[in-house]
C-alpha cells in the first residue's frame, strides 16, 4: 500500500517551509539596494581621485561599520586628499545608514 504523503515526511516538509518563510522575512539586504540608481553606477572607478580610492572601497567600509567621513578617512583614505569628494562620501553614508523601511 502506497502511503498518502507519497512517502514523505511531513513534519520534515512543514520544518522546510517554515524555516523558508524565516529564512525569506530574515533575509540580509543587499546594502546596494539602498543606493538610488545613480549613486550604483560606476562602483569600480574611483571615487576619490586623490588618492585612488574606488566607490566600492567606500561602501564595503560603511557596510563594514564606519558612519562618519573620519572613520572612512581613517579606513580608506578618501577625502584625504583635496577633500572634493567629501559630499559625496556623505552622500553614501546617508544611503547606506538610513533605516530599514518597515513594508
Ligand atoms: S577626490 Fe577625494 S580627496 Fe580629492
Amino acid at each position: 500500500m502506497i502511503p498518502r504523503n507519497n512517502g514523505f515526511d511531513l513534519t520534515v516538509i512543514r520544518q522546510a517551509v517554515y524555516t523558508s518563510h524565516t529564512l525569506k522575512t530574515d533575509a540580509v539586504i543587499n546594502p546596494l539596494d539602498k543606493l538610488p540608481p545613480i549613486l550604483k553606477k560606476n562602483l569600480d572607478r574611483n571615487l576619490c581621485v586623490c588618492n585612488e580610492v574606488p566607490k566600492m572601497d567606500i561602501i564595503n567600509a560603511i557596510v563594514n561599520g564606519a558612519t562618519t567621513v573620519a572613520e572612512i578617512k581613517k579606513q580608506t583614505y578618501a577625502t584625504m586628499g583635496s577633500g572634493c569628494c567629501t559630499q559625496q562620501v556623505e552622500r553614501l553614508i546617508e544611503c547606506l545608514c538610513a533605516p530599514e523601511r518597515e513594508e
